[in-house]
């Protein structure tokens, strides 16, 4: 039997858990997980022109261009590993992204699937993300309080120093918060108008959200 390649977009405010809950869904689902955030900050700590041209804006909790994103995210989509289907983890942002999107799917005889939205309430966003710490080498994520490595401050995989993202400052936070009401927000009625929106409680512990998501994601795959 032939598996038709499945398209979910993860969709939420910053420090939703959008990444936390893609990598799960990606290994339970056998899909490629495509992190556009992840993706940058490689390109970032490689010092390619790209990376370059990025980091400014993401420092300041600003959109990188559509035209810049899009590009690298055409290149995951066309690779051998994206054929049996992604997780969209930061993208899109945009009501051009949600088109471009649309467009590279559509050349492959693809579409999005389903969108798994985590609402989370303001007040949780602040104190999930400025408690964030990741391991620059293997990219797991940890939480000082909620998710805590085994021993302080080391990954539990690779045994390297955690560390803190750039744009986890406060102040950058609520910006990164106000672009996503402005910007990405509107998403949700372009995808709800076309039934395809799925709403998860993310305010919940992640083993909850993840039960709510795999629920949800079994009905797309019926
Ligand atoms: P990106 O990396 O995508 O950041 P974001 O969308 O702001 O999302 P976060 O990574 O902050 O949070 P998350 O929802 O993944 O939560 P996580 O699982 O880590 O983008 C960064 C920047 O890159 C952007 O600002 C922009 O500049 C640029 N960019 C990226 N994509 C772009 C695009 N398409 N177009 C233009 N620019 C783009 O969880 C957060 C914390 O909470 C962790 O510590 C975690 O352990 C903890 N946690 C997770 N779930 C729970 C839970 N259920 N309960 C308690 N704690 C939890």
């Amino acid at each position: 039997m032939v598996t038709r390649a499945l398209d979910v977009v993860m969709l939420g405010p910053p420090g939703a858990g959008k990444g936390t809950q893609a990598k799960r869904v990606a290994a339970a689902f056998e899909l490629l997980h495509i992190s556009t955030g992840d993706l940058l900050r490689e390109e970032v700590a490689k010092g390619t022109a790209l990376g370059e041209e990025a980091k400014g804006y993401m420092n300041r909790g600003e959109l990188v261009p559509d035209e810049l994103v899009g590009k690298m995210l055409a290149k995951r989509l066309h690779s051998q590993r994206a054929a049996l289907g992604c997780v969209y983890d930061g993208y899109p942002r945009t009501s051009a992204q949600g088109i471009l999107l649309d467009g590279l799917l559509a050349e492959l005889g693809r579409r999005v699937d389903a969108v798994l939205y985590l609402n989370v309430p303001d007040s949780d966003i602040l104190a999930r993300i400025t408690g964030r710490r990741s391991c620059p080498s293997c990219g797991a994520v940890y939480h000082v309080r909620t998710q805590p490595p085994k021993v302080d401050g080391v990954c539990n995989a690779c045994g390297v120093a955690l560390v803190q993202r750039e744009d986890d400052r406060e102040e950058v936070v609520r910006e990164r918060l106000r672009v996503y009401r402005e910007h990405t927000a509107p998403l949700l009625d372009y995808y709800r108008g076309r039934k395809i929106l799925r709403e998860a409680d993310g305010g919940l512990s992640p083993d909850e959200v993840f039960k709510r998501v795999r629920e949800a994601m079994e009905t797309v795959r019926a």
